[in-house]
């Protein structure tokens, strides 16, 4: 007999205690955030969705390969480790560890990208974006059009758009597009894979124009599993092998082993390409630490590599992908609107599509998430207007987001199945009364990444 449940492939050896402030604290808490999530102790929270970064367990194995961290400065037995296990999976040639993800992207895009330069993403994350426009580049999200619509359902909705990529290069000009990029999984677009076919198809387009392609790897395990269930000719391949065809197709990568290295802190930028990884390291020598330690401890890069081989487990990732299928499913089964299919790492909540009656610019998903947080104590996190919109110089209205989304990023191996239950009830209480919620107006700002530190009053 095959028994049908997916079971935590693991046991809980060590625990943290977790408890549900009332409603007063909780409600007081929010005042004193100005209605921003990320202003919140986690003591006032029961369960934590705000991200799926550096947020997870780690196993025994991994803390054991702590105790064995060489921290010598340079030249430490832990970063050969970390740099046979990047080399393993990626076989790139040159391996920089940096403290986490976008620290990679710092360095990459200050020694590629100059202004006046495109950059363009199937979707860029929020640091991503920062790091762009930070070096006076644009940063231009290409994503297939059915990637922006929550409703419509495809097995690989994090593609790009091939024929906008060509497009976008040709108009720019090839000597302005330093390097295309491409998220896997697609965490701003719903934590959407991207198929092998497209990513064969975006290296097409790239050597016709002669320009190098990144992945931003941050999720490449959990795109990888998707890639073996969903397209025809992988169902009989290991994640590993999915993983190294799909780096195999780049000329570099940006990591952040907070999510699919399986670790609390860490992360990469890995290349083919020998000036960049020279100018890099000088630039890492300056802002992260010496290159074979990189703004790590010894025993943090024995967890990443630790974390890497683990995250390609089978078990590991039929279990990942699917306890966030049955968060989707209760929520959406009870007639939640999210993004369909759901993520790898998260459910998005359609905020657009549950609250109508909120415009972009009173920022329906910041109201949504503080109501869930108000109710149940659960954190999630606003994907919308707030985080991606841009405030309008002369005073009226923000432009918005292409969507309106609460993100549930469920952490790695953290969670048991009755937490999920009750995020489920949550949602589904609040989800019954979101005509009765109202929007929120910004009162202070900062220029950079304002979703961090913005402060709101309610309408
Ligand atoms: N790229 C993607 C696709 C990401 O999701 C993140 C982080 C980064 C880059 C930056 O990595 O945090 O290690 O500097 N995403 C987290 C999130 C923060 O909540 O989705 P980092």
């Amino acid at each position: 007999m095959e028994y049908r449940t997916i079971i935590e492939p693991f046991r809980i050896h060590s625990v943290q205690a977790i408890d549900l402030p009332d409603l007063a604290q909780r409600e007081r808490a929010l005042e004193r955030s100005g209605f921003n999530l990320f202003g919140l102790h986690a003591d006032e929270i029961i369960i934590d969705l705000l991200t799926d970064s550096g947020t997870g367990a780690m196993s025994s194995n991994q803390w054991a390969g702590m105790m064995r961290g060489d921290e010598s400065y340079a030249g430490s037995r832990s970063f050969f480790r970390f740099e046979a296990a990047v080399k393993d999976i990626t076989g790139m040639d040159e391996v920089i560890p940096t403290h986490q993800g976008r620290a990679a992207e710092k360095i990459l895009f200050s020694v590629a990208v100059s202004e006046g330069d495109v950059v363009p993403n199937n979707t860029h994350f929020d640091t991503t974006r920062a790091n762009v426009e930070y070096q006076g580049a644009e940063a231009r999200d290409l994503v297939i059009a059915e990637g922006t619509d929550p409703s419509a359902i495809l097995p690989f909705k994090g593609n790009m758009d091939v024929e906008r990529l060509r497009r976008t290069i040709e108009e720019v000009g090839p000597d302005r597009v330093p390097l295309v990029m491409v998220t896997v999984t697609n965490n701003s677009g719903g934590g959407q894979p991207v198929s092998m076919a497209n990513l064969r198809e975006v290296r097409a387009v790239c050597d016709e124009f002669g320009v190098p392609l990144y992945l931003d790897a941050c999720r490449f395990a959990e795109n990888a599993w998707f890639i073996k269930l969903r397209e025809p000719g992988y169902e009989d391949k290991t994640p590993r092998e999915i993983a190294r065809e799909m780096f195999s197709y780049a000329d570099g990568a940006t990591m952040s082993a907070k999510k699919d290295g399986l670790a609390n802190i860490g992360g990469f930028l890995a290349t083919n390409d020998q000036e960049i990884s020279l100018n890099a390291r000088n630039l890492l020598i300056l802002t992260e630490g010496f290159p074979t330690y990189g703004g790590l401890a010894g025993y943090d890069l024995e967890a990443v590599a630790i974390g890497l081989d683990e995250v390609l487990d089978e078990n590991y990732l039929n279990y990942r992908i699917r306890s966030t299928a049955y968060l989707a499913e209760t929520i959406s089964n009870a007639g939640v609107p999210i993004v369909q299919p759901p993520g790898g790492h998260a459910v998005y909540i359609d905020a657009a599509t549950l609250l109508p009656h909120i415009p972009p610019h009173e920022y329906p998903a910041q109201a949504l998430a503080i109501e869930l947080y108000r109710a149940g104590g659960v954190r999630g996190v606003e994907i919308g207007t707030v985080m991606f919109g841009r405030p309008d110089p002369s005073g009226g209205p923000d432009t918005s987001a292409a969507m309106e989304l609460v993100r549930l990023a469920v952490p790695r191996r953290t969670y048991t199945q009755s937490h999920i239950d009750y995020v489920g009830e949550v949602v589904i209480d609040v989800a019954g009364r979101a005509s009765s919620l109202r929007g929120l107006r910004i009162v202070d700002q900062p220029a950079w990444l304002r979703h961090f530190t913005a402060r709101f009053s309610r309408l």
